[in-house]
């Protein structure tokens, strides 16, 4: 094996895709899942590819530097891409402190035992970052965000972020550790956990349940099929410059009322429904406190830069997406009994 790459959250949403690709393209590398296995974390998402003789899972949590350490010194990594994360913006409003932990220590935790383990030794090595867009704050209706654009969090999720990009600079301009920070819109595709707007629609039409969106629905964010941020994370970790952040993005803005009516639109189609069917699960509900209003990504430099581009148009991946969890029942069936009941009835029962 050439190198052993560390892939952070790699049993979660996007980790799994990014695992995947770089199993199947890169034989020669030695491909290291580190991951807790929270609620997020499922390994169901990788049962395809675990038999592959260059992948290797390790139970990590990212938290405790022990644990951390004790990875490091086993398998001796030469790049790190970092996905491990609380992800979900709602669950950082009730419970803010699990993604400081997570999000902030983690992060900080893994940077040590890089720096511990390389030695100032960085030729080949590097520490791939992957962040989000709402690091920048909410834009107006116009504009769109830049890798120049002032952090401006406003959720203790982007806020936990935002101090983990820090932190990533932090260790570059401290210790010259070789960083790399990639920041993407909202994602969507197979494996998405259905605590999520897209996932959750889909998941709520399948049982006949009510469709709650937040406010107006006039919310705008920009999706990316995860196939192509998989692509976009392979791409920066092997072509993009140390010391470089760049912003990912689909140049697909939706409205989130407009995206729950395309959803339902095509679910209708697949489930054989009479057009309007799923609409009708369509309910407005309490707001979510802090609403950023808008998302939008330029994505030019990683576009001019590196050559890379979104392949599908969102009404391929949305397709795809609801294709996956159609022929998945077993999967959504596994991910949503127990906590998901707990958690859905928190958040949603007292507003439908
Ligand atoms: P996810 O919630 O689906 O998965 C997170 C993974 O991290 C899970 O496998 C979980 O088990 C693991 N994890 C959580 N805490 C851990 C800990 N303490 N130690 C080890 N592992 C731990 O998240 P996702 O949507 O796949 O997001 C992955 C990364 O991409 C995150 O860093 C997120 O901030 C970033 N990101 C996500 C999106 C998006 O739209 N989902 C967009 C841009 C950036
Ligand atoms: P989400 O998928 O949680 O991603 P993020 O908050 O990180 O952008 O939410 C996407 C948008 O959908 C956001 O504007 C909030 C909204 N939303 C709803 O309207 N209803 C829901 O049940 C959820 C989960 C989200």
């Amino acid at each position: 094996m050439s190198k052993t790459i560390f892939i952070t959250g790699g049993a979660g949403f996007i980790g799994s895709h990014v695992v995947r690709l770089f199993v199947t393209k890169y034989p020669h590398y030695r491909i290291v899942n580190i991951d807790a296995l929270t609620y997020a974390g499922n390994l169901e998402n990788l049962k395809d590819i675990q038999a592959a003789p260059n992948y290797v899972f390790e139970k990590v949590n990212i938290v405790n530097p022990e644990e951390v350490t004790a990875a490091f010194n086993k398998y001796q990594p030469d790049g790190i891409i970092h996905l491990a994360a609380e992800s979900h913006v709602d669950r950082s409003i009730t419970s803010p402190l699990d993604f400081v932990y997570t999000n902030v220590i983690g992060t900080v935790n893994l940077l040590n035992a890089a720096k511990e383990l390389w030695k100032d030794q960085y030729p080949g090595k590097r520490f791939h970052h992957v962040s989000t867009d709402e690091v920048y704050g909410a834009l107006g209706t116009t504009g769109f965000f830049t890798e120049e654009t002032k952090y401006d969090p406003h959720s203790p999720y982007s806020a936990s972020k935002a101090s983990s990009d820090h932190f990533i600079h932090a260790y570059a301009d401290t210790y010259e550790l070789p960083v790399i920070i990639t920041n993407c819109s909202n994602n969507y595709g197979p494996n998405h956990f259905p605590e999520k707007l897209i996932p959750l629609m889909i998941h709520n039409i399948i049982h006949n349940k009510p469709l709650p969106v937040y406010g107006d629905g006039k919310y705008t964010r920009d999706w990316l099929y995860v196939v192509d941020h998989a692509r976009a994370i392979d791409c920066v970790f092997h072509e993009g410059k140390t010391g470089e952040k760049y912003n990912v993005g689909g140049l697909n803005e939706w409205q989130n009322i407009d995206l729950v009516k395309l959803l339902c639109k095509q679910m209708d189609e697949k489930l054989g429904h009479p057009a309007g069917t799923s609409d009708k699960l369509i309910t407005f509900v309490k707001d979510r406190p802090g609403h950023d209003l808008r998302y939008a990504i330029d994505a030019s430099k990683i576009k001019n830069e590196l050559g890379w581009t979104p392949s599908v148009t969102f009404e391929q991946g949305l397709s795809l997406t609801i294709d996956w969890y159609l022929a998945n029942k077993e999967w959504l069936d596994h991910v949503t009994t127990g906590d998901y009941q707990q958690y859905y009835n928190n958040q949603y029962n007292s507003s439908i």
